[in-house]
Protein backbone atom coordinates (compact mmCIF):
# COMPACT_ATOMS: atom_id res chain seq x y z
CA UNK A 1 0.00 0.00 0.00
CA UNK A 2 1.58 3.16 -0.78
CA UNK A 3 1.68 6.52 1.13
CA UNK A 4 0.51 9.62 -0.26
CA UNK A 5 3.45 11.70 -0.42
CA UNK A 6 1.34 14.54 1.35
CA UNK A 7 1.23 12.73 4.64
CA UNK A 8 3.99 13.23 7.62
CA UNK A 9 5.89 9.95 7.89
CA UNK A 10 6.24 7.83 10.97
CA UNK A 11 10.24 8.23 10.56
CA UNK A 12 12.02 10.93 9.19
CA UNK A 13 15.76 11.05 9.71
CA UNK A 14 18.04 13.29 7.37
CA UNK A 15 21.80 13.20 6.75
CA UNK A 16 22.87 10.44 9.10
CA UNK A 17 26.25 9.61 9.86
CA UNK A 18 28.12 7.27 11.64
CA UNK A 19 31.69 6.73 11.86
CA UNK A 20 34.14 4.74 13.69
CA UNK A 21 37.40 5.25 14.98
CA UNK A 22 39.42 8.54 14.54
CA UNK A 23 37.25 11.93 13.39
CA UNK A 24 39.35 12.32 9.94
CA UNK A 25 38.39 8.66 9.21
CA UNK A 26 35.38 8.59 6.36
CA UNK A 27 32.05 7.99 8.37
CA UNK A 28 30.84 4.21 7.33
CA UNK A 29 27.27 5.59 7.04
CA UNK A 30 27.48 9.04 5.02
CA UNK A 31 24.02 11.19 4.51
CA UNK A 32 21.38 8.39 4.77
CA UNK A 33 18.11 10.32 4.69
CA UNK A 34 15.32 7.66 5.34
CA UNK A 35 11.01 8.12 5.77
CA UNK A 36 9.18 5.82 6.35
CA UNK A 37 5.26 6.22 6.34
CA UNK A 38 2.74 4.68 8.50
CA UNK A 39 2.11 0.99 7.29
CA UNK A 40 4.18 1.51 4.66
CA UNK A 41 6.88 -1.32 3.96
CA UNK A 42 10.47 -0.11 3.33
CA UNK A 43 12.94 -2.42 2.18
CA UNK A 44 17.05 -1.75 2.74
CA UNK A 45 19.17 -3.49 0.34
CA UNK A 46 22.86 -4.01 -0.43
CA UNK A 47 25.81 -6.03 0.24
CA UNK A 48 27.42 -6.95 3.22
CA UNK A 49 28.99 -4.22 4.64
CA UNK A 50 27.02 -1.47 3.12
CA UNK A 51 25.59 0.16 6.85
CA UNK A 52 21.87 -1.88 6.60
CA UNK A 53 22.20 -2.96 10.35
CA UNK A 54 23.31 0.57 11.37
CA UNK A 55 21.07 2.27 9.75
CA UNK A 56 18.96 -0.05 11.45
CA UNK A 57 20.26 -0.20 15.02
CA UNK A 58 20.24 3.66 15.33
CA UNK A 59 16.46 3.76 14.66
CA UNK A 60 16.30 1.29 17.07
CA UNK A 61 18.28 3.08 19.69
CA UNK A 62 20.39 0.09 19.94
CA UNK A 63 23.22 1.42 17.86
CA UNK A 64 27.04 0.01 19.42
CA UNK A 65 28.67 2.71 22.13
CA UNK A 66 31.39 2.36 19.62
CA UNK A 67 29.60 4.48 16.91
CA UNK A 68 29.41 8.20 16.34
CA UNK A 69 26.06 8.99 15.38
CA UNK A 70 24.64 12.38 14.28
CA UNK A 71 21.88 13.52 12.06
CA UNK A 72 20.27 16.84 10.88
CA UNK A 73 16.70 15.48 11.86
CA UNK A 74 15.68 12.41 13.33
CA UNK A 75 11.93 12.00 14.18
CA UNK A 76 9.65 9.34 15.51
CA UNK A 77 5.64 10.61 14.80
CA UNK A 78 6.70 13.86 14.94
CA UNK A 79 8.28 13.77 18.13
CA UNK A 80 12.49 15.10 17.81
CA UNK A 81 14.41 12.77 19.15
CA UNK A 82 17.53 13.96 18.54
CA UNK A 83 16.44 16.98 21.06
CA UNK A 84 15.19 14.36 23.66
CA UNK A 85 17.82 13.01 26.56
CA UNK A 86 18.72 9.93 25.62
CA UNK A 87 17.32 8.02 28.30
CA UNK A 88 13.91 9.41 27.38
CA UNK A 89 13.92 8.44 23.62
CA UNK A 90 15.15 5.17 24.55
CA UNK A 91 12.02 4.22 26.65
CA UNK A 92 9.76 5.94 23.59
CA UNK A 93 11.41 3.76 20.77
CA UNK A 94 11.54 0.54 23.31
CA UNK A 95 7.62 0.94 22.94
CA UNK A 96 7.31 2.57 19.64
CA UNK A 97 9.52 0.05 17.85
CA UNK A 98 9.82 -3.61 17.76
CA UNK A 99 12.76 -5.30 16.64
CA UNK A 100 13.41 -8.69 14.41
CA UNK A 101 16.66 -9.88 13.99
CA UNK A 102 18.61 -12.81 11.99
CA UNK A 103 19.38 -15.69 14.51
CA UNK A 104 16.56 -15.80 16.84
CA UNK A 105 18.21 -18.29 19.22
CA UNK A 106 21.09 -16.34 20.29
CA UNK A 107 18.61 -13.45 20.71
CA UNK A 108 16.79 -15.36 23.58
CA UNK A 109 17.45 -16.09 26.92
CA UNK A 110 18.51 -20.26 27.28
CA UNK A 111 17.61 -20.90 30.37
CA UNK A 112 14.14 -19.23 30.45
CA UNK A 113 10.80 -20.59 28.81
CA UNK A 114 9.60 -18.53 25.83
CA UNK A 115 6.22 -18.62 27.79
CA UNK A 116 8.11 -16.60 30.66
CA UNK A 117 9.99 -13.96 28.32
CA UNK A 118 6.64 -13.26 25.76
CA UNK A 119 5.22 -13.19 29.39
CA UNK A 120 7.86 -10.61 30.28
CA UNK A 121 7.19 -8.11 27.32
CA UNK A 122 3.65 -8.22 27.80
CA UNK A 123 3.41 -7.71 31.55
CA UNK A 124 5.95 -4.72 31.13
CA UNK A 125 3.79 -2.75 27.99
CA UNK A 126 0.72 -4.23 28.85
CA UNK A 127 0.37 -4.23 33.25
CA UNK A 128 -1.20 -7.75 33.05
CA UNK A 129 -0.76 -10.54 35.57
CA UNK A 130 -2.07 -13.60 36.79
CA UNK A 131 -4.94 -15.52 34.11
CA UNK A 132 -4.96 -12.38 31.90
CA UNK A 133 -1.16 -12.73 31.72
CA UNK A 134 -1.68 -16.22 31.09
CA UNK A 135 -4.16 -15.55 28.75
CA UNK A 136 -2.37 -13.13 26.41
CA UNK A 137 0.68 -15.24 26.17
CA UNK A 138 -1.26 -18.22 24.57
CA UNK A 139 -3.08 -15.87 22.53
CA UNK A 140 0.65 -14.21 21.24
CA UNK A 141 1.85 -17.30 20.43
CA UNK A 142 -1.19 -18.75 18.86
CA UNK A 143 -1.12 -15.60 16.83
CA UNK A 144 2.52 -16.13 15.54
CA UNK A 145 1.07 -19.58 14.58
CA UNK A 146 3.04 -21.68 17.19
CA UNK A 147 0.74 -24.59 17.54
CA UNK A 148 -0.31 -26.03 20.66
CA UNK A 149 0.34 -22.42 22.75
CA UNK A 150 -0.47 -24.15 26.17
CA UNK A 151 2.31 -26.56 25.93
CA UNK A 152 5.35 -24.83 24.06
CA UNK A 153 4.98 -22.02 26.00
CA UNK A 154 7.43 -24.41 28.23
CA UNK A 155 9.23 -25.21 26.05
CA UNK A 156 13.02 -23.16 26.31
CA UNK A 157 14.68 -21.92 23.08
CA UNK A 158 16.91 -24.70 22.88
CA UNK A 159 13.91 -27.03 22.33
CA UNK A 160 12.70 -25.18 19.56
CA UNK A 161 13.83 -25.15 15.66
CA UNK A 162 15.00 -21.78 13.80
CA UNK A 163 11.81 -21.44 12.63
CA UNK A 164 9.75 -21.44 16.01
CA UNK A 165 12.12 -19.38 17.74
CA UNK A 166 11.50 -16.80 15.19
CA UNK A 167 8.19 -16.40 15.59
CA UNK A 168 8.63 -16.39 19.64
CA UNK A 169 10.47 -13.49 18.67
CA UNK A 170 7.73 -11.61 16.76
CA UNK A 171 5.54 -12.41 19.03
CA UNK A 172 7.68 -10.67 21.50
CA UNK A 173 8.62 -7.60 19.55
CA UNK A 174 4.56 -7.33 19.32
CA UNK A 175 3.88 -7.60 22.63
CA UNK A 176 3.67 -3.60 22.93
CA UNK A 177 1.90 -3.02 19.74
CA UNK A 178 4.72 -0.94 18.23
CA UNK A 179 3.95 1.32 15.19
CA UNK A 180 6.93 0.50 13.65
CA UNK A 181 8.89 -2.97 13.08
CA UNK A 182 12.63 -3.36 12.20
CA UNK A 183 13.14 -6.94 10.71
CA UNK A 184 17.24 -7.08 10.14
CA UNK A 185 17.34 -10.26 7.81
CA UNK A 186 14.53 -12.34 9.61
CA UNK A 187 15.03 -15.23 7.63
CA UNK A 188 18.71 -15.51 6.92
CA UNK A 189 19.69 -18.90 7.67
CA UNK A 190 16.02 -20.56 7.94
CA UNK A 191 14.94 -23.06 5.38
CA UNK A 192 13.36 -21.44 1.92
CA UNK A 193 9.49 -22.78 3.36
CA UNK A 194 10.07 -21.39 7.02
CA UNK A 195 11.69 -18.25 5.21
CA UNK A 196 8.25 -17.15 3.32
CA UNK A 197 5.90 -18.32 6.33
CA UNK A 198 8.00 -15.97 8.35
CA UNK A 199 8.02 -12.97 5.97
CA UNK A 200 4.04 -13.35 5.16
CA UNK A 201 3.38 -13.60 9.54
CA UNK A 202 5.48 -10.34 9.58
CA UNK A 203 4.60 -8.56 6.87
CA UNK A 204 0.49 -9.75 7.97
CA UNK A 205 0.70 -8.49 11.39
CA UNK A 206 1.94 -4.82 9.57
CA UNK A 207 -0.09 -4.69 7.00
CA UNK A 208 -2.96 -5.91 9.75
CA UNK A 209 -2.37 -3.20 12.41
CA UNK A 210 -1.46 -0.65 9.95
CA UNK A 211 2.47 -0.74 11.18
CA UNK A 212 5.30 0.49 9.30
CA UNK A 213 8.02 -1.91 8.42
CA UNK A 214 11.83 -1.53 7.83
CA UNK A 215 12.65 -4.89 6.31
CA UNK A 216 16.41 -5.35 5.88
CA UNK A 217 17.56 -7.98 3.68
CA UNK A 218 20.01 -8.96 1.28
CA UNK A 219 17.71 -10.61 -1.28
CA UNK A 220 16.16 -8.82 -4.08
CA UNK A 221 13.42 -11.18 -5.06
CA UNK A 222 11.92 -11.34 -1.31
CA UNK A 223 12.49 -7.42 -1.18
CA UNK A 224 10.09 -6.80 -4.36
CA UNK A 225 7.46 -9.41 -3.44
CA UNK A 226 6.82 -7.69 0.07
CA UNK A 227 7.99 -4.00 -0.06
CA UNK A 228 6.12 -1.01 -1.00
CA UNK A 229 8.99 0.78 -1.39
CA UNK A 230 12.97 -0.30 -1.97
CA UNK A 231 16.04 1.21 -0.85
CA UNK A 232 19.43 0.23 -2.12
CA UNK A 233 22.07 1.16 -0.30
CA UNK A 234 25.86 0.98 -1.29
CA UNK A 235 29.20 1.67 1.15
CA UNK A 236 26.86 3.66 3.68
CA UNK A 237 24.83 5.56 1.16
CA UNK A 238 21.89 5.39 -0.45
CA UNK A 239 21.99 4.77 -4.44
CA UNK A 240 18.62 4.68 -5.28
CA UNK A 241 14.90 4.43 -3.89
CA UNK A 242 11.94 4.32 -5.69
CA UNK A 243 8.45 1.55 -5.44
CA UNK A 244 9.58 -1.59 -5.84
CA UNK A 245 8.15 -2.05 -9.17
CA UNK A 246 9.72 1.27 -10.69
CA UNK A 247 12.97 0.33 -9.67
CA UNK A 248 12.38 -3.24 -10.97
CA UNK A 249 11.10 -1.68 -14.32
CA UNK A 250 13.62 1.07 -14.82
CA UNK A 251 16.46 1.23 -12.46
CA UNK A 252 18.61 4.66 -12.24
CA UNK A 253 21.79 3.99 -10.60
CA UNK A 254 24.29 1.38 -12.14
CA UNK A 255 24.17 -0.24 -8.78
CA UNK A 256 20.93 -1.12 -8.60
CA UNK A 257 20.70 -2.41 -12.62
CA UNK A 258 23.74 -4.31 -11.78
CA UNK A 259 22.30 -5.93 -8.49
CA UNK A 260 18.57 -6.24 -10.22
CA UNK A 261 20.62 -8.15 -13.97
CA UNK A 262 22.38 -10.09 -11.06
CA UNK A 263 18.68 -11.37 -9.66
CA UNK A 264 17.74 -11.84 -12.86
CA UNK A 265 20.17 -14.21 -13.67
CA UNK A 266 19.52 -16.20 -10.82
CA UNK A 267 22.01 -14.89 -8.21
CA UNK A 268 18.69 -13.63 -6.08
CA UNK A 269 21.00 -12.85 -3.08
CA UNK A 270 23.40 -10.07 -3.19
CA UNK A 271 25.88 -11.91 -0.94
CA UNK A 272 25.84 -14.62 -4.04
CA UNK A 273 26.25 -11.41 -6.69
CA UNK A 274 28.32 -12.02 -9.76
CA UNK A 275 29.20 -9.20 -12.43
CA UNK A 276 29.23 -6.39 -9.84
CA UNK A 277 33.11 -5.48 -10.28
CA UNK A 278 35.38 -4.37 -7.52
CA UNK A 279 34.36 -4.48 -3.73
CA UNK A 280 32.96 -1.63 -1.61
CA UNK A 281 35.60 0.85 -1.20
CA UNK A 282 38.17 1.43 1.18
CA UNK A 283 37.28 4.43 3.13
CA UNK A 284 40.80 4.40 5.12
CA UNK A 285 42.05 5.03 1.38
CA UNK A 286 39.67 8.00 0.81
CA UNK A 287 36.82 7.05 -1.37
CA UNK A 288 36.11 8.78 -4.37
CA UNK A 289 33.41 11.69 -4.12
CA UNK A 290 30.79 8.73 -5.68
CA UNK A 291 31.79 5.79 -3.37
CA UNK A 292 30.99 3.35 -6.68
CA UNK A 293 32.88 4.90 -9.12
CA UNK A 294 35.74 2.38 -8.73
CA UNK A 295 33.10 0.02 -9.80
CA UNK A 296 31.32 1.68 -11.99
CA UNK A 297 31.83 1.57 -16.19
CA UNK A 298 30.61 4.68 -16.41
CA UNK A 299 32.18 7.10 -14.15
CA UNK A 300 34.22 10.03 -15.44
CA UNK A 301 36.04 12.58 -13.79
CA UNK A 302 33.19 14.68 -12.50
CA UNK A 303 32.44 11.01 -10.32
CA UNK A 304 35.33 10.71 -8.32
CA UNK A 305 35.79 14.93 -7.71
CA UNK A 306 32.22 15.56 -6.67
CA UNK A 307 29.56 14.21 -4.54
CA UNK A 308 26.64 13.77 -6.84
CA UNK A 309 23.31 14.92 -5.20
CA UNK A 310 20.27 12.61 -4.65
CA UNK A 311 17.24 13.88 -6.66
CA UNK A 312 14.19 12.93 -7.03
CA UNK A 313 11.60 13.07 -9.94
CA UNK A 314 7.87 13.66 -9.75
CA UNK A 315 7.13 10.28 -8.90
CA UNK A 316 9.22 10.12 -5.54
CA UNK A 317 12.02 7.99 -7.72
CA UNK A 318 15.36 8.93 -6.36
CA UNK A 319 18.89 8.85 -7.44
CA UNK A 320 22.60 9.42 -6.73
CA UNK A 321 24.16 9.44 -9.82
CA UNK A 322 26.01 12.05 -12.13
CA UNK A 323 24.87 9.61 -15.13
CA UNK A 324 21.93 7.75 -14.63
CA UNK A 325 20.71 5.59 -16.79
N1 LIG B 1 31.48 -2.04 15.90
C1 LIG B 1 32.06 -1.63 14.75
N2 LIG B 1 33.32 -1.14 14.74
C2 LIG B 1 33.91 -0.71 13.60
N3 LIG B 1 33.31 -0.73 12.40
C3 LIG B 1 32.06 -1.20 12.34
C4 LIG B 1 31.36 -1.68 13.50
N4 LIG B 1 30.12 -2.08 13.13
C5 LIG B 1 30.06 -1.88 11.79
N5 LIG B 1 31.22 -1.35 11.32
C6 LIG B 1 31.52 -0.96 9.94
O1 LIG B 1 30.32 -0.55 9.30
C7 LIG B 1 30.12 -1.28 8.11
C8 LIG B 1 28.65 -1.52 7.92
O2 LIG B 1 28.19 -2.45 8.86
P1 LIG B 1 26.70 -3.03 8.88
O3 LIG B 1 25.73 -1.94 9.13
O4 LIG B 1 26.70 -4.15 9.85
O5 LIG B 1 26.52 -3.57 7.39
P2 LIG B 1 25.36 -4.49 6.78
O6 LIG B 1 24.30 -4.69 7.81
O7 LIG B 1 24.89 -3.76 5.56
O8 LIG B 1 26.03 -5.77 6.40
C9 LIG B 1 30.93 -2.55 8.28
O9 LIG B 1 31.41 -3.04 7.07
C10 LIG B 1 32.08 -2.09 9.13
O10 LIG B 1 33.09 -1.57 8.31
MG1 LIG C 1 23.56 -6.41 8.69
Amino acid sequence: MNMPVTVAPLVALRRLRIGFGPPSRPPVVDGVDLDIGRGETVALVGESGSGKSLVAHTIAGIVTKAARVSAERFELGGVDLGAMPERTWRTLRGREIGVVFQNPRAALNPVRTVGRQIADVIHEHRGLSGAGLNEAVNGALAAVRIPEPALRRNAYPGELSGGMCQRVMIAIALAGNPSLLIADEPTTGLDTTTQAAILDLILGHASERRMATLLITHDLGLARAYADRIVVMHAGQIAEQAAAEALFAAPRHPYSAALIGATANDARSVADLVGIPGSLPDLDAGPPACRFAGRCDRATDQCIAEPPPFVFDVSRHGVACWRPL
